[in-house]
């Protein structure tokens, strides 16, 4: 049966327009974030994360639910490894998450999963010290037909949950095959070029998007001068045109 579709509820935005709030609620010892997406609840799903000069955050035994990280900037030690910009690391539910230091100051992307509905995972701490060096890029194939240009790195996938996270980058003078969606929220953070959704909106370095499950959205996707984007998902992805 062919699911109800929503229209136009994508939320485009850069992130320089979030204030900084308090995110000790969520990881103690870290400073400040910016929330990109709450949950109806109010818990932070993903977020702008600030370590200033000198903070540490607590470690803590067990995970109530996974923990990414993807740092933009700056440089952070993650117990003993040192990661910096293109640095990535997953703290799947119920393992120990180390303390996070950073010396000069950073700045990350962090993805929580949802406590409520988080089960123990088999799997174990990830660390990619370059996410860029360390995945092999694969070219996506979308109905049968590769995308030249394209670098697609899958960072990591949730044996449970098929949800996964993804580096994309995209070549310049990219025009998408129109209106789509997918059964899985999609949320999208700009690291380097211009991407648009739609004529309407366009998204450089440090724009956010949000495409809620099962809406409609990139109307007219399009790149002039190419875009590398961090792209994750809250469970199996797979893409559906409209027409
Ligand atoms: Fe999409």
């Amino acid at each position: 049966m062919r699911p109800t579709l929503s229209h136009n509820l994508s939320r485009c935005f850069p992130s320089a327009d979030v204030p900084w709030h308090a995110m000790g609620d969520c990881w103690p010892g870290v400073g400040d974030g910016k929330i990109l997406r709450a949950l109806d609840d109010g818990s932070v799903r993903s977020a702008l994360v600030r370590l200033q000069p000198g903070q540490t955050s607590a470690p803590a035994d067990a995970v109530a639910a996974t923990i990414q990280g993807f740092v933009l900037s700056g440089s952070v030690t993650l117990g003993e490894i040192a990661l910096t910009d293109g640095g990535f690391f997953v703290v799947p539910t119920g393992a120990s998450m180390p303390a996070i230091a950073s010396n000069l100051g950073a700045e990350l992307v962090v993805i929580f999963d949802d406590q409520k509905t988080a089960k123990n995972s088999s799997t174990q701490l990830v660390i990619h010290k370059s996410a860029y060096d360390d995945v092999e890029p694969i070219v996506p194939v979308i109905d049968g037909t590769p995308l030249k240009g394209f670098a697609r790195r899958v960072l990591w996938e949730d044996p449970e949950t098929g949800a996964d996270t993804r580096l994309l980058t995209v070549p310049g003078g990219f025009e998408g095959k129109g209106p789509n969606w997918h059964p899985v929220h999609e949320e999208i953070f700009c690291l380097e070029g211009d991407i648009g959704p739609d004529d309407t909106r366009l998204m450089t370095p440090g724009t956010y998007l949000h495409n809620p499950a099962y809406g409609v959205h990139g109307y007219h996707e399009h790149s002039k001068d190419g875009a590398t984007i961090l792209e994750w998902h809250d469970g199996l992805w797979e893409i559906n045109f409209t027409s």
